[in-house]
Order: C-alpha cells, then structure tokens, then sequence
C-alpha cells in the first residue's frame, strides 16, 4: 500500500505521543525525529552515537519543539537486562509509550551467500531483526497503556523481493515483515497497530556504501520521506494494520 510523501505536518497533532525511534542520531531516524518533534510528540531519541543524538537534540530545541528525551543504547550489544532497563524508564518517565519505530539498521556487506562472513551475519540479525525482536517485546507493556499505539518497522524493497548478494541484510528485512505481520495478528483486537515501511531510496550513509558509484544526488534526502512517518503515527492512520507500507 503507497503512503503519499507529501503528507502536510500539521502542527501538534502529536501533541501529547511519547515516540521512541532506533537510529535517531542520523539518515531517516534524524528526520523522523525532527518532523515528530514538530508534530507535537515527545521523542525519545534511542542511538548509540551519543555526540550524534545531542546534536539532533540541539536541532530539535533551537526549532522550538519539545525537549526529547536521548537515550543511549548500542543495539548489538544490548542484552534483555538492557531492554528491561528501558522498560522501566519510559514506565517511570511517562508511563506509556504511544510509538515505537523500529529504524536502525546496518548493511552488512553485500555479498553471495557462499561467501557471506560468519560475524558479520550475526551483527547484522542482531542489530536489524533481534533487536527489534526484544525491544518490541519489551516495549509492548508500555505501548499497551497508550489509547492508540504503533508499531512501524523500517523494510526494504529487498525485504519483499530477494535481491541477489543482499545477504543478511535482505534476510533480515524478510524476517522483519514476518515479525510485523505476525505482531499485528497477535495484537489485532488490542489499541496497537502494526505495520512495516519501505521508505525508498534516500541519500544516506546506507545509500551510499550500497551504492558507492552512483551520483547520491539522484536521491532524496530522508526529510522527503519523513512526513509520511508522521501520518503513520497519528490519528488518520488507525485503521492500518498488518500493511506492508511503501512511500512514494
Ligand atoms: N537509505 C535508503 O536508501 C534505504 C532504503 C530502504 C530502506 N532503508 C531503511 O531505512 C532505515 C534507515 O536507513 P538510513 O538510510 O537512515 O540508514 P543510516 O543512515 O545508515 O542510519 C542507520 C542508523 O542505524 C543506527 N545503528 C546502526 N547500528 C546500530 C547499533 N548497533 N546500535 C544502535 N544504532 C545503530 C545508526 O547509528 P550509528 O550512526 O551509530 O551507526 C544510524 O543511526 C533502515 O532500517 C534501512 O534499512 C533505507
């Protein structure tokens, strides 16, 4: 299903939504957390590059929006104790959580699966499909004490459609549409709705070391993309669920 990239932003109405979003300090997570923001929404700004979240969190305050709340975390290394830490902080600090988008990723390398590095197999399962595994699960007693919860899980194209040399990562994204489509039956008749987004090609770090030889140009820059992930944690968005969403 196409979700319209020129969604307008209107402000506050996420007013009073507590958002977390992986992979806040750059490339989409950064313009998520910048459109959020200026939608009314707190946002907890989760990352492992501490440097990289303060600066998107001057960018927030010096625009004027709500203070967001950084949250330090590097996901290949964080164990379940990490998650029910984080758990009891968004318990403590708000008690609820109204948004989880589910951005950071890795690449990986590209290369056959004959030949894919063992460990970089596992790194990249445990940053883009573990990870988002237990912090869902985690995150779900807080996301149940919200009136009208989401769940956005970032895909690609080659999570939908197998791309040769794509590796773990690919194999991650497949997985990750499984994880989303399976959560929204399980949590059909609950205030949670579930669905995952392949926002297309942006000009970013990912991008780039995918592509080194193409002009990074040609892309748009993720704050073309970033409005849509506004309308998917609003209000107009309620009746989606179990959708495999893609921006255009
Ligand atoms: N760019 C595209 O063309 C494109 C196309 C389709 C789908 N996507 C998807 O869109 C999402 C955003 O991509 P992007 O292009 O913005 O990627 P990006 O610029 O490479 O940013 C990735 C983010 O994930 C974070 N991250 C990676 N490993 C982490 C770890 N171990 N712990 C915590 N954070 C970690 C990075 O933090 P560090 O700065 O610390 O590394 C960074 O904030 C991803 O899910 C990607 O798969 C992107």
């Amino acid at each position: 299903m196409n979700i319209d990239a020129n969604y307008k932003i209107t402000a506050n109405e996420l007013q009073n939504k507590v958002i977390l979003v992986t992979g806040a300090n750059r490339g989409l997570g950064r313009a998520a957390v910048l459109d959020l923001a200026q939608a009314g929404a707190l946002v907890v700004m989760l990352g492992r590059d501490f440097g990289g979240l303060e600066a998107v969190y001057d960018e927030v305050v010096s625009a004027g929006f709500q203070e967001p709340f950084l949250y330090p975390l590097d996901l290949e290394g964080a164990t379940p104790q990490n998650y029910q830490q984080l758990q009891a902080d968004i318990l403590d600090n708000f008690g609820r959580l109204d948004g989880l988008i589910l951005n950071a990723a890795t690449l990986g390398t590209l290369m056959p699966i004959e030949q894919y590095d063992i460990k970089i197999w596992y790194s990249t399962m445990q940053i883009n499909l573990n990870a988002a595994f237990m912090l869902t699960q985690f995150l779900l007693p807080p996301l149940k004490q919200s009136v009208d919860a989401r769940i956005l899980f970032l895909s690609s194209a080659v999570g939908r459609t197998a791309r040769a040399y794509w590796g773990a990562y690919g194999v991650s994204k497949f997985a990750l549409e499984g994880l989303s489509k399976t959560l929204s039956e399980e949590l059909e008749k609950t205030n949670i709705r579930v669905n995952s987004l392949d926002p297309g090609a942006m000009k970013t770090k990912m991008r780039r070391d995918a592509y080194p030889a193409e002009n990074a140009d040609k892309n748009p820059l993720p704050s073309a993309k970033s409005p849509a992930i506004v309308y998917l944690m609003g209000e107009k968005s309620k009746g989606l669920n179990g959708e495999k969403l893609v921006i255009n």
